[in-house]
């Protein structure tokens, strides 16, 4: 078979032949005419470029539909899969969608820029059943209007009907059989290598050291489309099935290294229901239908809100090379601002986290000064435990206070074996302030993320002692 990538566009097999393989979707389905989805800033924030995309079942499942930005999808990576822009919503008889139905009589058509990535994302809400206004406010949380309002499309939305994808058998078939192949190709010097076979990955990663190791790419997109970088080679994960899934045992969650965070998350809020919240309020639903906790671990990012819970939690990362497997505990597989372990042959094949003991009190944070689709000032995640009124366990991790995610190791000290009373509290204070070492920067000062540090402390110690947590606390 020749190269290039084969895929369902809006229900007819499309073959991309010749086309870089660092074109993201959107550019070539803008180049191709098919202009519903915009660009509006190119790195995932806006909703703009919405469309749905199939996913491959994990096993005899059905096929799942999800939101993705096709501004940071790349060409390669929707091989084998369906696409639908808004253009696909139309019926074959040029009347409207129930979605598009649905949004003209709230009003809520708006600008030629935001209405079709709203339609896309309000297409998945119709996919699901629940119309809670929970998930209604989640499901266009990645999609932002710049001058109307969102009030006549969350009215839209309340009055959604329940829709399925229609996908001809035959072209289901021929994407089950493209999903279990390789695809490698090169077009003008630049080559795409994204395997089925994990072996097939770890040799070309050894072959290849400079390639770039591509997850879901909602870090690594913005170098193409913001950064303008080229990468001569990729090496796409995503079509891995080792790799993909989460295994449980008694003691421990294990995640594939490919596993966005939409199947993460009900197994990562069984764990500690804190850490599901956290992990929902990483970017918007279409962010996290691609992203994964190992991408977000391999930028290691001082401000990654999944770094600090697996510090906290004790987990560890499988690293996997053709000279075999070792394990490392998160906390030193990040070795500085934006640093990590990773030999130049290795792929982070999995991240396993013990699950805590039912005597241990989780708590995980996140401070930004918007709740959804906005990055931290400042995170924390902190395990603790209390015996006979002293503290047992005090595990304190932090993100956006130092150049790396990293442990409060002084405030820990403060607090083992002490009581778990104010003036203790008050002492790890103390200590926390040695701790860290925040920067000024546009997310916040120095001062003001030291302050918070210390009083994300306050609210661990309300969170541990008052029988109901004041009613300001819940609603943050
Ligand atoms: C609009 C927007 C909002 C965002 N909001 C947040 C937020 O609220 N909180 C937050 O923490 N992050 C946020 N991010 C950042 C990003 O979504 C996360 O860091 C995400 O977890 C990255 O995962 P990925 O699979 O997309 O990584 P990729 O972009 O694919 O990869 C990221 C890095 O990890 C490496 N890598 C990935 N997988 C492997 C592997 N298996 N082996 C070796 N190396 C690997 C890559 O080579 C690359 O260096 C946001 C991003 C965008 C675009
Ligand atoms: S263009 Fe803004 S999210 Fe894609
Ligand atoms: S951006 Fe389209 S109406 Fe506001």
């Amino acid at each position: 078979m020749d190269g290039g990538t084969r895929f369902a566009l809006n229900g007819q097999m499309t073959h991309v032949n010749g086309v870089p393989p660092d074109w993201t979707l959107l550019r070539w389905l803008r180049e191709e005419g098919w202009t519903a989805s915009k660009e509006g800033c190119a790195e995932g924030d806006c909703g703009a470029c919405t469309v749905l995309m199939s996913t491959p079942p994990l096993e005899e499942s059905a096929m799942a539909w999800r939101a993705v930005n096709a501004c940071l999808v790349l060409l390669p990576q929707v091989h084998g899969r369906a696409v639908i822009t808004a253009e696909g919503l139309t019926k074959a008889d040029g009347g409207p969608h129930p979605v598009q139905r649905a949004l003209a009589e709230s009003h809520g058509t708006q600008c030629g820029y935001c209405s079709p990535g709203f339609t896309m994302a309000l297409a998945a809400l119709s996919l699901d059943a629940d119309r809670s206004e929970e998930a209604i406010l989640e499901s266009i949380a990645g999609n932002l209007c710049r001058c109307t309002g969102y009030r006549p499309i969350v009215e839209a939305a309340r009055a959604l009907p329940s829709w399925t994808p229609a996908l001809d058998p035959t072209i289901e078939q021929t994407l089950r059989a493209l999903t279990a192949e390789s695809l490698a190709y090169t077009v003008g010097g630049q080559r795409v290598c994204a395997p089925v076979d994990l072996d097939e990955a770890l040799a070309f990663r050894a072959e290849h050291p400079d390639a770039w190791v591509w997850a879901g790419g909602t870090d690594l997109g913005l170098r193409i489309t913001k950064a303008l970088e080229r990468p001569a080679e990729i090496l796409a994960l995503g079509r891995i099935p080792a790799l993909r899934g989460v295994r449980e045992t008694d003691k421990t969650l294990e995640l594939g290294a490919t596993t966005p965070y939409v199947e993460a998350l009900a197994a990562m809020t069984a764990l500690a229901p804190s850490l599901g919240a956290l992990v929902r309020r990483i970017a918007a639903a279409q962010i996290r239908n691609l992203g994964t906790l190992a991408g977000n671990l391999g930028t290691a990012s001082p401000i990654g809100d999944g770094l600090p819970p697996l510090i906290a939690l004790g987990a560890k990362v499988v690293l996997g090379s053709l000279r075999g497997e070792r394990v490392l505990p998160v906390e030193e597989f990040v070795t500085g601002y934006r640093q990590t372990a990773l030999a130049p042959d290795e792929l982070i094949l999995s991240i396993r986290i013990p699950k805590p003991s039912p005597n241990l009190h989780v708590s995980c944070h996140k401070v930004a000064k918007r709740v959804d689709q906005d990055i931290s000032a400042v995170s924390a995640a902190f395990v603790l435990g209390v015996e006979d009124g002293r503290v047992t366990t005090a595990r304190l991790a932090y993100g956006g206070v130092a150049d790396r995610p990293k442990r409060a190791t002084g405030a820990e000290a403060a607090l083992l074996g002490q009581p778990w009373t104010r003036d203790g509290l008050e002492a790890a204070k103390a200590a926390l302030a040695d701790d860290i070492a925040p920067m000024d920067e546009a997310r916040g000062t120095a001062a003001y993320r030291r302050l918070v540090a210390a009083n994300l402390l306050d609210r661990l110690y309300l969170e541990t002692t008052e029988t109901t947590a004041p009613a300001r606390l819940e609603a943050l």
